[in-house]
């Protein structure tokens, strides 16, 4: 499936029903039912929310043109904005005429934080319990350790903000799952124990979204003479996009915005693979100011006659539990794309989010923003 090309020319100009038969051969069964109706029953609704009284739909679309560590990739993508689609279309073909993304989420650990108050003893007296900490928490998680996850680490933080509060972390492989309940669950199995053995009242049990130990790293490197665009050389595209990328590493108020489009190819696909979008956001802008200035999450720096783009961010992302698997369509854009594996949706996720960047800053340094975006934004008007 990975191997038919996601180079659709012209796919923007056929009909809606057209481009549904072209996108149906990318499923395994080649029914895209579940994406034409939205997939959620009413039976459906009331399971995943409370006082459900109905669906709120968003426009489906796909991004075209992924050539990801050498794979073809449709991406499918759930957004309001128009241009956002076009954008990432656009940018992953030129990216892709010089060899693709390449990406990789080396690890899939989630943090758990077990908060202890008014401590008698110092949490050096927990480092010799630390076999039995892990015990106790995989116990809680049998499947997963069975599939070769669980406990990987227990981190002791003492004097978080001042003498009363020490934190212990529980770093947990999380393999295919987002895993906040996973991990959750862990830290409150763990918490009694924990404050009885340091003297302490516990206090929170939750995972933490800083997700600094699930880092995706995703690269190109595109060669001038693919980026010219509307009259501009690709020299002078790659200049500008390196001095956009000059001005969201000096300035925050810049950096936001340069987020958020970066955001603006991350969040569809979030949403259109069931994904929690809130959890991805909240750490990646965690992530950008953790060295104390607001930083851009991807930057873009010249070598020889090359632009090179470099994103690193937390994205913790599952592909089973959670609605990935439970919402009908959720289910499909994974088959669709063939997403096999957490690690692989996530490199997909964090192209997404390079091509929506370069997309962006490629325009921005040219003829602006507003041209192609007003031109698409009319026709919703
Ligand atoms: C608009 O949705 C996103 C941009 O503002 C991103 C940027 O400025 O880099 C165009």
């Amino acid at each position: 499936m990975k191997n038919k090309s996601s180079r659709l020319s012209g796919f923007h100009r056929l009909s809606m029903r057209t481009r549904q038969k072209e996108i149906a051969q990318f499923a395994k069964d080649a029914s895209i039912a579940p994406l034409l109706d939205g997939g959620l029953s009413d039976e459906l609704c009331d399971r995943f929310v409370e006082n459900a009284i109905g669906r709120f739909a968003l426009p489906l679309g796909v991004a075209t043109n992924f050539l990801i560590n050498g794979q073809e990739y449709v991406v499918p993508m759930a957004v309001e904005e128009p241009s956002v689609i076009a954008a990432a279309s656009n940018a992953a073909r030129m990216v892709r005429a010089s060899g693709g993304f390449i990406a990789t989420l080396p690890r899939s650990n989630t943090v758990a934080q077990i908060e202890l108050r008014n401590a008698t003893q110092s949490l050096l007296t927990l480092k010799g319990e630390i076999p039995e900490i892990i015990r106790m928490a995989n116990d809680t998680q049998p499947q997963l350790v069975q599939l070769g996850g669980g406990v990987v680490d227990v981190v002791l933080r003492e004097n978080v903000g001042g003498p009363a509060r020490h934190v212990v972390h529980l770093v947990v492989n999380c393999l295919d799952a987002m895993g906040a309940n996973m991990v959750n669950t862990m830290a409150e199995a763990v918490a009694p124990f924990l404050a009885m053995r340091c003297g302490a009242t516990p206090g929170l049990k939750i995972l933490s979204n800083l997700a600094d130990q699930r880092l995706v790293r995703a690269e190109c490197r595109v060669a001038f003479l693919h980026l010219k665009r509307n009259g501009f050389g690709g020299e002078d595209v790659a200049k500008g996009v390196a001095a956009a990328s000059a001005f969201a590493e000096a300035d925050p108020w810049r950096a936001a915005t340069h987020n958020k489009g970066i955001f603006n190819g991350i969040d569809p696909v979030l949403v259109a693979t069931g994904n929690d979008w809130r959890a991805v956001e909240a750490g990646g802008h965690a992530f950008a100011v953790q060295e104390g200035q607001y930083k851009p999450l991807a930057t873009w720096h010249i070598e020889d006659t090359h632009l090179i783009g470099k994103l690193e961010m937390p994205m913790a992302v599952g592909i089973v539990g959670g609605a990935s698997k439970a919402h009908p369509a959720a289910a499909k854009c994974l088959e669709i794309m063939g997403i096999e594996s957490a690690a692989e949706l996530a490199v997909v996720v964090a192209s997404a989010g390079l091509a929506s960047n370069l997309a962006a800053l490629s325009a921005l340094s040219t003829e602006g923003i507003q041209a192609g975006h007003m031109r698409l934004h009319s026709r919703r008007v």
